[in-house]
């Protein structure tokens, strides 16, 4: 998604303002740009695609302003064109925008009428006029801002500088992130606290309606309701880690192999393993007088919240209803008031499950957030936060933030179960001992990374690949089918092994590899059944299964991939591994911009 930085600072800008945006590179975008004032004047350069080429534009600039704002787009509306690339400047007002302005088109008309036509496809363009005008019409620049806020329809943070005022720029949020940061003497607007990471430690994250009046010496925040606000300075963890590739060829390889460390610590946070205990502090219900739940998350962080389900419904035999949050919504599901709802993810940010949230809050639920960034408006906006220790995730397609989802969703069951009284002491002694073991049968499972990556190549010239798995496994197969497809650009599709049959074998001949997620559990034998009647039919089949399960079926397959064998309660978390690599491999193969996948974003900030 879109990213902001602003600097009003005392050394030169341009450079500094590039800086921001490499942190900001992990969002996804299609073009870069910055403005800034030489002289008073604005100076604005911009470029389509990576940000080596805006780079390579400013080197034959010579800019030594000291207030500049810069912009990485993720096209919304107008291709990712240099036209279309923010900084949009119109008149004495440049602005960078990440969201989406719902009523740009009436606004669009309006300034037509006015004898304005704006030079961009952009909703974005839109707003600097509407300011212009109204400076235009005498108003200061505060007041101008102020006045095109209440205009605006949808979900926007804008960072924007005047022509003619050197010590003032204003930030506005409304749905989409925004932080102000503290240097010596300077100030800050960025989407998170990464951007600003080379500057400072020191953040204010805005709330919901804030707007913000910086200038060197200090800021003003106005809330939703237009009154004074202090909101607090915090030092974020997120500023001080280094966000670098650790002598990796990609963040997605060592975000991988970072599992084993950061399942650790997701798991010291909620298990006793002294006393075999899970404790989840804070929680704002009583999980003994539920009586169903609902999970709603996007993407992976979705089918995190889908093996959740498994676990709960086995485990604690609580009702689990598990959406996707971008249809939650829409479908209007009755909730009861004082019930609770989970909502999933990474970020913190993701548009749609913020508005599921707020929809369960309404209804009176009470809402508690798997989060892995703990300052985001998700969190923030929850009434409990269960905190993924995930770090940093920067590689789009999400790897090691799913495990300690997992993580989380695992210890959340068992509390549930134990709380409803499903589990005794012993039970939960016994899963606690299981989820111990993750950290060295992740090490173990990462140890096949050769073999899987000669079988990656091998999927690599498919055009379809089909992943299925059967129970708690199922999720896992739509799992491993997104990844694939989001940075290999191979179609891949995830089915419950049973379905098959229903529709999609049509699709099976010997061109389409199916990749089949099989432990040696209780369902292995309904799934290998599924597999037969695949192989029956031409196709290549992966096995993705432990040592048993391969010696009892792994002769038959075009290629089998093992698993340290485990308790069946935390598979899907060694399963994850595999389909990971299998996706990574391929995506290396093939050469695509793995990090930052196509039309991809890191933070969905629009719905
Ligand atoms: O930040 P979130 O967890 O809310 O993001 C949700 C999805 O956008 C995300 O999981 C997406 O599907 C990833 N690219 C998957 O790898």
């Amino acid at each position: 998604m879109c990213g902001i930085v602003g600097i009003l600072g005392r050394e030169p800008v341009a450079l500094r303002l590039v800086e921001a945006l490499r942190r900001l590179e992990y969002r996804g975008y299609d073009s870069a740009g910055i403005a800034v004032l030489e002289g008073g004047e604005i100076r604005r350069v911009r470029a389509a695609g990576k940000l080596r080429n805006l780079v390579e534009k400013l080197s034959r600039e010579d800019l030594s302003s000291t207030i500049g704002i810069g912009h990485t787009r993720w096209a919304t509306h107008g291709g990712p064109s240099e036209h279309n690339a923010h900084p949009h400047v119109a008149g004495r007002v440049a602005i960078v925008h990440n969201g989406i302005i719902e009523n740009y088109k009436e606004l669009r008309a309006h300034l037509q009428a006015r004898g304005i036509t704006p030079v961009s496809d952009t909703d974005t363009e839109i707003v600097a006029h509407l300011i212009d005008l109204k400076l235009e019409e005498g108003a200061g620049p505060k007041e101008a801002v102020l006045a095109v806020l209440e205009e605006l329809r949808g979900a926007f943070a804008f960072a924007i500088i005047f022509a003619g005022h050197d010590n003032l720029m204003i930030g506005a949020r409304r749905g989409s992130p925004l932080a102000v940061g503290h240097g010596e003497g300077e100030m800050m607007l960025g989407s998170d606290a990464i951007a600003l990471a080379p500057f400072t430690s020191r953040i204010t994250y805005l709330e919901d309606g804030d707007v913000v009046f910086l200038t060197r010496e200090g800021f003003e925040i106005l809330d939703e309701e237009r009154r004074h606000v202090i909101r607090p300075v915090q030092f974020t963890q997120a500023a001080s880690l280094l966000v670098d590739k650790g002598g990796y060829r990609h963040f997605m390889a060592k975000e991988i192999h970072e599992q084993p460390d950061v399942i650790g610590h997701t798991m010291a946070e909620y298990l006793d393993f002294g006393e075999g205990r899970v404790r989840i502090p804070g929680l704002p219900v009583d999980l003994a007088a539920l009586d169903r739940m609902t999970i709603t998350a996007c993407g992976t962080a979705f089918y995190a919240g889908l093996v959740g389900k498994y676990w709960i419904e086995q485990l604690a035999r609580l009702p689990v209803e598990v959406d996707i949050a971008s249809e939650f919504r829409y479908r209007e599901a009755p909730l009861a008031e004082g019930g609770l709802s989970l909502v999933i993810s990474q970020s913190g940010e993701t548009a749609d499950t913020l508005a599921a949230l707020r929809y369960c809050k309404a209804c009176g639920q009470k809402v508690a957030a798997v989060v892995n960034v703990p300052e985001s408006t998700i969190a923030r906006e929850s009434d409990a936060v269960l905190r993924t220790f995930a770090g940093p995730e920067i590689g789009v397609a999400s790897t090691k933030a799913f495990t300690c989802q997992l993580v989380v969703m695992a210890a959340f069951a068992i509390a549930v179960a134990r709380a409803r009284g499903r589990i005794d002491d012993e039970r939960e002694a016994e899963l606690v001992r299981a989820m111990q073991q993750l950290p060295r049968l992740v090490v173990q499972a990462l140890e096949h990374e050769e073999r899987i990556a000669e079988v990656a190549q091998e999927l690599a010239h498919a055009q379809d690949i089909l992943y299925l798995g059967r129970g708690i496994n199922f999720p896992l197969a739509m799992e491993g089918a997104l990844k694939f497809k989001e940075i290999s650009y191979i179609h891949a599709e995830g089915y419950a092994a049973g379905e098959l049959k229903h529709g999609p074998i049509a699709l099976i001949d010997e061109t389409v590899p199916v990749v089949v997620i099989a432990p040696r559990d209780a369902l292995f034998e309904k799934t290998v059944s599924n597999m037969e009647e695949v192989l029956a039919r031409g196709a290549k089949v992966v096995l993705i299964t432990d040592e048993a399960g391969a010696a009892e079926h792994g002769a038959k397959t075009f290629q089998t991939i093992t698993v340290p064998a485990a308790d069946p309660f935390i598979a899907p978390v060694l399963y994850a591994i595999p389909v990971q690599l299998l996706a990574y491999h391929a995506a290396v193969f093939l050469g695509t911009d793995v990090d930052q996948p196509r039309n991809l974003a890191k933070s969905v900030t629009v719905e």
